[in-house]
């Protein structure tokens, strides 16, 4: 049903690539045909509920050429200096862009970083970005990694020069900026582009918001705990205020991590962490910007037992010290109506290599 639907649209949209008609259907086209991704599948459709991004799409418009080149980088062990770690190997696709089954981040050569891998999307509703929104950009924030000693250990000089000695890339960026020339500027808008449009808004949680879709009795008891204890900080639809809150994590002696005061200077923003988006937290685990806890359960167990580390966390975590085994269960169930398949399974976002 859904396939013949892509069909139809891919028809409707007149693609020039004969091929484009079976091969829309997985999203892909052949080859080099890949550049006839047409401006409808590139379209910035701001969801339903959700506010204005706060990125300024108009500085730089998506277009089919500018997110290709973006989904290629993105997938490129090119860009580190060992041509072996790509963004794609420490953010998962499958795992909404984090990297599961690692607390700490794995860079180049094996080495760890000091925070968990968070999950991407939804990236043009944040002010800031990293556990410490120590980035305020979308556009800088790949210089962190690619920059990087632990994680992708180039220079940016290093990076251009391979990409324009590269038999691909020149052409690449012709067709998406117009010439063929290789500089920072275009590198990072088409990063930002193919990050852009990773959007998460289509959850059996935004469908019955719709009232497309009916909750469980527990789904709805979630629901109702979550608005009445976890809603100050993780606001909806984005799941998060954007603001930085203490939740009482005991410190860690090794990582000597004091999150937002490592930006700002400031004392009593030691351990304050940037409230993280909620969306698809069912595969994005494991949490934390250390990625501590393993599963939602011990998440639960940290705000129900109430032993919070530091005298000065945030007062509003209180609202949940006693949750029954019921309420956790019953709020977990909600937090997995979260979890966006359509999104998670987006063959746009796909490794270009994947036929
Ligand atoms: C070695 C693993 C690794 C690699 C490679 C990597 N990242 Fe990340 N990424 C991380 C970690 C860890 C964080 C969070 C860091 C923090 O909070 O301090 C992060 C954060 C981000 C964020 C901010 C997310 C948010 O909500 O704050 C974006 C966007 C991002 N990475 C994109 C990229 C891109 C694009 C590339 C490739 C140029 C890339 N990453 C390569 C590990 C990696
Ligand atoms: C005072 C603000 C605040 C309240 C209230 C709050 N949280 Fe959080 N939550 C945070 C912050 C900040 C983090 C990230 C901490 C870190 O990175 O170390 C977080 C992390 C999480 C995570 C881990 C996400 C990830 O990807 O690592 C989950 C799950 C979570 N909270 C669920 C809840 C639930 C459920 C409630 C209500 C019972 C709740 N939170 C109440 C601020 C809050």
């Amino acid at each position: 049903m859904k396939r013949a639907k892509q069909n139809e649209d891919s028809k409707k949209s007149d693609c020039p690539c004969i091929a484009c008609v079976v091969y829309c259907s997985l999203w892909v086209h052949p080859g080099e045909s890949v550049f006839q991704y047409i401006k409808k599948d590139v379209e910035l459709k701001i969801p339903i509920g959700f506010p204005q991004p706060l990125y300024d799409l108009k500085k730089n418009k998506i277009t089919p050429a500018g997110f290709i080149l973006g989904r290629k980088l993105f997938y490129d062990p090119i860009l580190s200096k060992d041509y072996f770690t790509s963004c794609a190997s420490c953010h998962q696709r499958f795992a909404a862009f984090a990297h599961i089954d690692h607390a700490l981040s794995h860079g180049m050569l094996g080495q760890f970083g000091k925070r968990n891998v968070p999950a991407l999307q939804n990236l043009i509703w944040k002010d800031a970005y990293m556990a410490d929104g120590g980035i305020n950009h979308l556009d800088l924030q790949p210089l962190a990694p690619l920059t990087s000693p632990i994680e992708m250990g180039e220079s940016v000089a290093g990076v251009l020069e391979k990409l324009r000695n590269d038999s691909l890339y020149p052409g690449m960026f012709n067709k998406a900026f117009g010439s063929d020339e290789i500089n920072s500027e275009r590198l990072l808008k088409s990063l930002s582009q193919f990050l852009a449009l990773m959007i998460s808004s289509n959850s059996p949680y935004d469908k019955y918001l719709e009232g497309k879709m009916e909750f469980s009795s527990q789904e709805l008891n979630g629901l109702k705990l979550f608005r009445s204890k976890c809603e100050t900080c993780h606001k909806e639809p984005l799941f998060t205020d954007n603001s930085y809150r203490n939740i009482g994590l005991k410190p860690d002696t090794s990582l000597k991590d004091s999150g937002r005061a490592a930006i700002t200077g400031v004392n009593e923003d030691k351990m304050k962490f940037k409230v993280p988006s909620l969306r698809n937290v069912e595969v994005s685990y494991p949490y934390m910007h250390d990625g501590r806890f393993r599963n939602l359960k011990e998440v639960m167990n940290h705000y129900a037992d109430g032993k919070f580390f530091t005298p000065d966390f945030d007062k509003s975590i209180e609202k949940a010290v006693g949750l029954s085994e019921d309420d956790k269960s019953d709020l977990i169930a909600f937090l997995k109506t979260l979890t966006d398949k359509t999104f998670l399974m987006d063959r746009r976002f796909a490794d270009p290599a994947m036929k």
